[in-house]
């Protein structure tokens, strides 16, 4: 089973790349054979996964933006090996509403990243607004989540954006400091996941938190037979379809 997160904002550098490498990073760690698809011809992704050590749990990763050979069709070049569990798409800068819808069109759950100034939350507004509007992304069903980025608690600006983010009736999934373990960590191709407890600090709570979040509703929760389970089942039959979630990468 495999579960395509998609990272967006069109405002250029509010840690889209940031937040989909250490997710990748975050699956890696725990295990999870996870895939990036990068979309953005800056290609700050895949530099990223380059720079990944050998020694590492590896990371498939397909450069979207590039013309695939000519031998190979655009379909095949885009797939991810079909043990993929999570495959994880950063997107560019500066997308139109219509290429927004399309970048999200077969997303299990998206992620915005909004930063704390006036500049980002008014993008935020309007990113926000056409995925509800447009690619009519549903408010409740925890699809789409926000994670405030590079914040500085207790500062005006801070409380501007938690106040902003509140009011969208949106999930706020994380809260990101502005601290310079991302930086380091982008550097040497991992996530703060995979630094030293002692690098990443807090930061790996939050990124516990995003994890839970992007599992907990999509994944079937083991559980105990409870005592009517057996009449229930005589009485209807199994709704298969209903349970397994299959997406292609
Ligand atoms: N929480 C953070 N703490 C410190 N630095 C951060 C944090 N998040 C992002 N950055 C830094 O901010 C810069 C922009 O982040 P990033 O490249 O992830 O944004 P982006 O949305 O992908 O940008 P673009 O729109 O150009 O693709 C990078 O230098 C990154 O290292
Ligand atoms: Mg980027």
């Amino acid at each position: 089973m495999s579960l395509r997160i998609v990272v967006v904002n069109p405002k250029g550098g509010s840690g889209k790349t940031t937040i989909a490498s250490n997710l990748l990073s975050a699956y890696a760690k725990a295990g999870r054979r996870a895939a990036l698809i990068d979309r953005d011809r800056q290609g700050s992704a895949t530099r990223w996964l380059r720079q990944r050590p050998a020694s590492l749990p590896p990371i498939h990763g397909i450069a979207a933006y590039e013309e695939p050979p000519a031998n190979v069709t655009r379909t095949f070049a885009m797939m991810v090996p079909p043990d993929t569990e999570r495959v994880v798409v950063d997107t560019a800068a500066a997308l139109s509403r219509h290429e927004l819808v399309d970048a999200v069109r077969n997303a299990d759950k998206i992620l915005v990243p909004v930063l704390p100034s006036d500049i980002d939350i008014h993008a935020a507004t309007r990113c926000i607004g056409d995925l509800l509007v447009h690619a009519k992304v549903p408010r409740g069903q925890a699809k789409l989540g926000v994670i405030a980025n590079r914040v500085k608690r207790n500062t005006v600006m801070y409380h501007a954006l938690m106040r902003f983010l509140d009011s969208l009736g949106v999930p706020i999934v994380a809260v990101l400091r502005d601290v310079q373990a991302y930086v380091r960590a982008a550097e040497m191709g991992v996530g703060v996941s995979e630094l030293r407890a002692s690098e990443a600090g807090p930061e790996l709570r939050q990124w516990r938190g995003i994890l839970r979040w992007i599992d907990d509703d999509l994944l079937p929760q083991p559980r105990m037979p409870r005592p009517d389970d057996r009449s229930r089942r005589e009485q209807t039959p199994p709704a298969r379809g209903h349970l397994r979630i299959v997406r292609n990468g």
